[in-house]
């Protein structure tokens, strides 16, 4: 017998062999795209650290959406930018609402696109915090907590099909389950941002959305990146309350967390690869230092591989396109 006995490199010889023995598979069915829906009409406004993506009023929505659908993306997830901002974000729970309004029109013109909806209040509130606030400048949970179950209800009622608190406040899961059930919309999938950790990576969506808190940060709810056991006991208490989907955000520097959900729980796992991990590729490849479309699907790839059944990402409209030009074999 020869040495060494065992040779990997036997089935990594030739494309069909690693095609045979590949253990993920990324598909366009996996894929999410977020979309910023602006008021007025025909209006695309390119936002510079975010390149190729754009805010974008209803119709224009409408437009990329059927695009994306046509691609074979499955799903989008919409963040709304409101025409007026107060201090508890009332736009977000008006029924004529900028995402109630976009949720209505997709539901008419691209019915079988899945409708997913961001729910919280940093884009509502002229303070930018994702809840109401108390004297001291503190989020008050319970009091937020009302506030998102109108947001959610309002947006199912529109037509959302997923609802998906990414508040990080204390019991949202379980109070929104409760609202949605009480109005009669027990189908709603209620997709939680469980473990949401407070990141410098959101950097570019914060400039998407408007969304910069004017004082202070979100390390008051959102988690510390340093910890692991948390993300766990987060998750925990969103599957407890009926979470149905549960989300780690961000991607990348938080695959070790998937990872440890993967194991533990039986639910859909879903990644939100966030706006700052798509800046850092778009401007790595537009200073031709990376591949982009080698580095993006490698960076999807690991996050199904640690895990992730669906995967949010500002690139899911290049990547259906990558995999249907058979990128994958
Ligand atoms: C709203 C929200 C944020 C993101 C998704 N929902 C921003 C934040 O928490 O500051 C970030 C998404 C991204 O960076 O792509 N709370």
């Amino acid at each position: 017998m020869g040495f060494p006995a065992t040779r990997l490199r036997r089935t990594r010889r030739t494309p069909l062999l690693r095609r045979m023995v590949r253990e993920t598979r990324l598909t366009a069915a996996n894929l999410v795209l977020p979309l910023f829906v602006c008021p007025g009409e025909g209006i695309e406004q390119p936002i510079p650290s975010m390149p190729g993506v754009a805010r974008q009023s209803v119709d224009r929505i409408v437009a990329t959406a059927a695009a994306a659908h046509g691609e074979s993306v499955p799903a989008v997830i919409l963040f709304g930018l409101p025409e007026h901002k107060d201090a508890v974000g009332s736009a977000a729970w008006s029924d004529d609402g900028i995402v109630q309004r976009a949720v209505r029109a997709l539901a008419a013109q691209v019915p079988d696109l899945l409708r997913i909806v961001d729910v919280c209040f940093c884009e509502y509130t002229d303070h930018g915090h994702c809840g109401v606030l108390r004297p001291d400048g503190s989020v008050d949970n319970d009091a937020t907590l009302e506030n998102l179950t109108r947001q959610a209800v309002s947006l199912a009622r529109a037509g959302a099909d997923v609802v998906a608190p990414s508040d990080m406040m204390d019991g949202r899961v379980g109070a929104i389950r409760r609202g949605l059930d009480a109005a009669g919309l027990a189908d709603t999938i209620i997709l939680a941002y469980a473990a949401k950790f407070a990141s410098g990576f959101y950097g570019p969506f914060r400039d998407a959305a408007d969304s910069t808190p004017s004082f202070g940060d979100r390390r008051g709810y959102q988690m510390d990146p340093a910890n692991r056991r948390e993300a766990l006991r987060e998750v925990a208490l969103d599957v407890e309350e009926g979470a149905d989907v549960l989300m780690v955000k961000p991607a990348m520097a938080y695959l070790d967390v998937l990872a440890a959900l993967r194991q533990r729980f039986d639910h859909p796992l879903a990644a939100y690869h966030v706006s700052g991990e798509y800046a850092m590729l778009k401007a790595a490849a537009q200073n031709g230092w990376l591949d982009y479309d080698r580095v993006l699907m490698e960076s999807l790839v690991a996050m199904r591989r640690a895990g992730a059944d669906w995967i949010l990402t500002y690139a899911a409209r290049e990547a259906a396109a990558l995999l249907a030009k058979g990128w994958e074999e």
